[in-house]
């Protein structure tokens, strides 16, 4: 019976990355930790929530002592840290946050499992997960592989940088069985109403405006969120120590065009005339520091690994669209109260 940590298992990848593992592996105890911030979602995890082999434990990775205790009590046989503050534009508006949860969080993580697991690294795993934020923006051409020289510009992406960095350092330094990831953006269902995707969605469904950044010519690389998951589950397994994984979809869209496919879809599922929900298309005031591109060379994964992403971006946007749709109790819940408040500062008209 292996024990494994889950950080940030209330949130939108995490609850994935929850689910696959509890499901797949009986015979392990998966623990997640989470504090539960505006992002947090216990409503995510109720289809596996009274599972033998599923815990849930509320807590800061930010308080060291209460971190050190976990580790002391439950003697885990891994960790798998997703936990982090993770929206570009918080981070603009508050970059402390960023640093406290996304440096100091991890650095407390890995403190705990250098001095519970000292005797006997190799056996016992720490996988970072990661994003490919880390290496800044692409011109028109090129990809991301993991030799790209890190060149971060918001401080969400400053803060990740830096805690991929501490990971590496207690491999190099310490001897720690680490692992890192970068990921593209992912996409699917229980995506917080405050990214792309999943906002543009509830906008449209209430007839709000769906606002995009500047021109709308923005590329990000975007991953279904399930074959993200996936991936963590194959290198978490079968990783070497201290190896870095890149991983995204091959699928690189502007911000513009995918909004129109996404209205495109929208029309079709709401019965609404082709056209109506892009007429919903509004240009805002541009996000600081805007970076252009992002695009993921995976070909390493794939290769070592045989990890290849399953869904088409078409097939993957229709069928979010369908869980928001069928959600609705979901979606309504998690945009009241903060969120709110939230988004009034957050979009000024241009
Ligand atoms: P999310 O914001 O949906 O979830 C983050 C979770 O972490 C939430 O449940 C929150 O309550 C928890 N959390 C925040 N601060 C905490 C703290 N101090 N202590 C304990 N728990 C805390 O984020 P996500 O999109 O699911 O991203 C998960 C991870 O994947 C992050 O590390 C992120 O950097 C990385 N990532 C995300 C993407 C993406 O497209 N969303 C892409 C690549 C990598
Ligand atoms: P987002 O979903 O916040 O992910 P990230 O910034 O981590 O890539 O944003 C995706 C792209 O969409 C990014 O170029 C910013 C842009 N964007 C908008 O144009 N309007 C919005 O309301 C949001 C949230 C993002």
């Amino acid at each position: 019976m292996k024990k494994i940590l889950i950080t940030g298992g209330a949130g939108f990848i995490g609850s994935h990355v929850v689910r696959l593992f509890v499901n797949k592996y009986p015979n392990y105890q998966i623990v997640n930790l989470d504090k539960l911030t505006y992002a947090g979602n216990l409503a995510n995890l109720k289809d596996i929530e009274n599972q033998p082999n599923y815990k849930f434990i509320k807590g800061d990775i930010v308080d060291a002592a209460f971190i050190d205790q976990l580790f002391e009590e439950h003697k885990f046989d891994g960790v798998v840290h997703l936990a982090a503050e993770s929206h570009v534009d918080r981070s603009i508006t508050n970059p402390l946050e960023f640093v406290m949860t996304n440096v100091i969080g991890t650095v407390n993580l890995l403190n705990s499992a250098r001095n519970q697991w000292k005797d006997n690294f190799s056996t016992h795993r720490f996988y970072h997960v990661s994003t490919d934020e880390v290496y800044g923006s692409l011109g028109e051409t090129g990809l991301f592989t993991e030799t790209t020289g890190y060149d971060p510009h918001s401080p969400y992406s400053a803060s990740k940088a830096s805690s991929d960095h501490f990971v590496r350092a207690y491999h190099d330094t310490y001897g720690l069985n680490a692992v890192i990831s970068n990921c593209s953006n992912n996409y699917g269902s229980y995506h917080f109403p405050e990214k792309l995707i999943p906002l543009s969605i509830y906008n449209i469904k209430n007839n709000k405006s769906i606002p995009i950044y500047g021109k709308g010519e923005n590329i990000r690389d975007w991953l279904w969120v399930e074959d993200h998951a996936r991936a963590i589950d194959l290198i978490y397994h079968n990783a070497k120590a201290g190896v870095t994984y890149n991983i995204g979809g091959h699928n690189e869209w502007t911000n513009i065009d995918l909004i129109h496919l996404l209205c495109k879809i929208m029309d079709k599922k709401l019965n609404r005339v082709e056209g109506e929900s892009a007429k919903l298309i509004t240009y805002v005031k541009d996000r600081a520091g805007h970076d252009l591109r992002y695009a993921i060379d995976s070909s390493k994964l794939q290769k070592e690994l045989g990890w290849t992403p399953s869904l088409q971006f078409e097939e993957g946007l229709e069928k979010t669209v369908d869980w928001y749709l069928t959600n609705e109790e979901w979606l309504n819940n998690v945009t009241s109260g903060d969120y709110k408040k939230y988004y009034q500062q957050q979009y000024v008209k241009r």
